[in-house]
């Protein structure tokens, strides 16, 4: 029976690989039929493989939501599980149920004060509560695509219960469990869901009352109120005027995008920063150093022209046509056509497409690769926790046995 399976499924994929372009829907669906066929006995043998990431690398939080809010807490869990085989492994994607717990660290809002204001910017949730309805623990759901599980918007943040230091590298302990009888199949834990609050714009607005000053010097130069409103207890998020595809906030015509008009002001003002890195100024930061990642190793920073470019370059794109968020570097342009993003899609949204028609489209680019910014192997341990216990180094899933037997490249192995 799912040898037939598999047989049709193989000619499908190929008509889905010439398909692929156009129709993203017709691979989600076809292979959506195939996957809720299999059952989870199929060729098991109780070995399991968790490979788990997050969709930005990094997720920023603000240390303070009294005056202002850029974005809310909320971190992207990602996980893929395979069962290993021998000639090939499976995809799992029903049958089983997945957790997740971040680590000694069990609340936020005695942490960050965002939960005290988060009714002032539009949000109707608990303590603790993320704007999606996760917490800090809890179950994964399965991804719209039906290909992989996820937790949105967990609302982690950078401290750890009974410690005052920052920590950026916060990590989840995964379960799977067998759903029918709540049998445990795997554990991954010590996954990294990075977070920080290092956001420097203390750096030019002044050490005290920063927030205050920034929207005192948006009033002055916009002729907004923002300030006075905040006199009054009235909190703005900077998304109810500027456009913000993160936050799905459409585009406005009088207003520039938020990454536009942040950028493209403050590509201005950059002189007066002394930092190397002027994207350290608000990304995270010249402590946290949220790039990491094999690129990172080898020299390569945000501003490389294939990367993201300087603060002129990123406005500048802007202005030429590129989406905020919605249109970020390719691996293609430094590695070649063969190691590109899916076409339009985001590398975190990607799936391989050119290797062994059985495996394409079912595997996440950063379930073998990781993150963005902290594509394996990484310059921290922590984040290689994965492929050390796969390999025993740190590696990206490069050697086929982490599923099945099999030797040889993966991209262009379709072809
Ligand atoms: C390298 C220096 C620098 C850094 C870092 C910086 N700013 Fe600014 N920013 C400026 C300067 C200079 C102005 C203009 C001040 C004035 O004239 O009142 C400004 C103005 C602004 C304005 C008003 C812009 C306008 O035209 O309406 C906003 C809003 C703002 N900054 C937000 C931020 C935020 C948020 C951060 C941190 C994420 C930040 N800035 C970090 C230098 C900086
Ligand atoms: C009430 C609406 C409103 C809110 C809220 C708001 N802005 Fe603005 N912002 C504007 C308008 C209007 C402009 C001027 C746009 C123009 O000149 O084209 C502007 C301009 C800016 C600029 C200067 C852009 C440039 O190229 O000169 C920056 C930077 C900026 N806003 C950042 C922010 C940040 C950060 C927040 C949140 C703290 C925020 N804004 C909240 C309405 C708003
Ligand atoms: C003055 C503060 C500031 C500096 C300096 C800065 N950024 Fe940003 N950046 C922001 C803020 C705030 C956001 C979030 C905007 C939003 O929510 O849309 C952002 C978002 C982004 C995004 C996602 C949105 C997009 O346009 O695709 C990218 C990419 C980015 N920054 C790259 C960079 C790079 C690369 C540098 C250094 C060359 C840099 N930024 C320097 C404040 C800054
Ligand atoms: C700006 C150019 C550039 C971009 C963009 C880029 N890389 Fe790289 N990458 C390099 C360089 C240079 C090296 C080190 C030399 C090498 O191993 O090819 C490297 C190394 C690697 C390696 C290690 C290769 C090995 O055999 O050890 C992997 C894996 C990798 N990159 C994956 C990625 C992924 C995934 C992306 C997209 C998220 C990406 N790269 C984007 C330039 C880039
Ligand atoms: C992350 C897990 C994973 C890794 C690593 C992996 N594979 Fe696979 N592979 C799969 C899965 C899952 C299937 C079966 C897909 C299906 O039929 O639904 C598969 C199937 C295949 C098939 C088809 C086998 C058949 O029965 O016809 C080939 C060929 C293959 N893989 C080659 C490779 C090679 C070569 C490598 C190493 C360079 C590799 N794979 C690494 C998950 C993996
Ligand atoms: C099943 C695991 C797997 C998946 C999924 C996967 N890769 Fe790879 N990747 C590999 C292996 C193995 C190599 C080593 C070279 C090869 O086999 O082609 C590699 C190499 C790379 C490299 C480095 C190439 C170099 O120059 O050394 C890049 C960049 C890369 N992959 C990008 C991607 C992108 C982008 C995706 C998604 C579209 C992706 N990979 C999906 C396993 C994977």
């Amino acid at each position: 029976m799912s040898r037939i399976i598999i047989i049709s499924f193989r000619k499908n994929s190929i008509r889905i690989v010439i398909a692929f372009l156009s129709c993203m829907i017709l691979l989600c669906g076809a292979s959506y039929f195939v996957k809720s066929t299999q059952t989870l006995s199929l060729q098991t043998k109780g070995e399991y493989v968790i490979l788990a990431s997050n969709d930005l690398g990094m997720h920023c939080i603000q240390s303070d939501y009294s005056a202002f809010m850029i974005f809310p807490p909320g971190n992207n869990l990602i996980v893929q599980i395979f069962a290993k085989g021998k000639e090939d492994a499976q995809l799992i994607t029903s049958g089983i149920t997945l957790e997740y717990e971040v680590n000694n660290n069990t609340s936020s809002a005695d942490k960050v004060n965002f939960w005290k204001y988060a009714e002032d910017y539009g949000f109707n949730i608990e303590p603790d509560e993320g704007i999606t309805g996760n917490k800090l623990k809890g179950t994964l759901t399965l991804s719209k695509d039906k290909k992989y599980f996820e937790a949105t918007a967990i609302p982690v943040v950078p401290y750890n219960d009974n410690q005052k230091q920052v920590n950026p590298y916060q990590t989840v302990k995964i379960t799977v469990r067998e759903s029918s009888t709540g049998k445990i199949l795997a554990i991954q834990d010590n996954v990294v869901l990075p977070v920080s609050d290092e956001m420097m714009c203390s750096n030019c607005h002044g050490t005290e009352d920063t927030d205050k000053n920034i929207l005192k010097s948006h009033d002055k130069k916009e002729g907004t109120k923002l300030y006075a409103d905040l006199t009054q207890n009235n909190r703005h998020s900077c998304s109810e005027c500027h456009s913000d595809n993160i936050s799905n906030v459409p585009d406005k015509s009088n207003v520039p995008s938020l990454s536009l008009a942040m950028h493209g002001f403050h590509s201005q003002t950059m002189g007066m920063s002394k930092l190397e890195n002027q994207c350290y100024n608000c990304h995270p930061g010249t402590v946290t150093k949220c790039l990491r990642g094999v690129m990172a190793a080898n020299n390569i920073t945000c501003n490389n022209s294939n990367c993201h470019g300087n603060i002129e370059q990123v406005s500048q794109s802007i202005e030429n046509g590129r989406k905020p968020w919605l249109d970020e570097p390719d691996c293609g342009a430094c590695h070649g056509p063969a190691y590109a993003v899916n076409p339009g899609i985001l590398y975190h949204n990607s799936y391989l497409i050119n290797g062994p028609d059985e495996m394409n489209g079912q595997i996440k680019c950063t379930s073998c690769h990781n993150s963005p910014h902290s594509e394996w192997p990484s310059t921290l341990t922590l984040d290689n926790v994965i492929p050390l216990q796969l390999y025993g180094k740190p590696d990206f899933i490069r050697q086929c046995s982490a599923c099945h037997e099999g030797t040889g490249k993966l991209h262009g192995a379709g072809r």
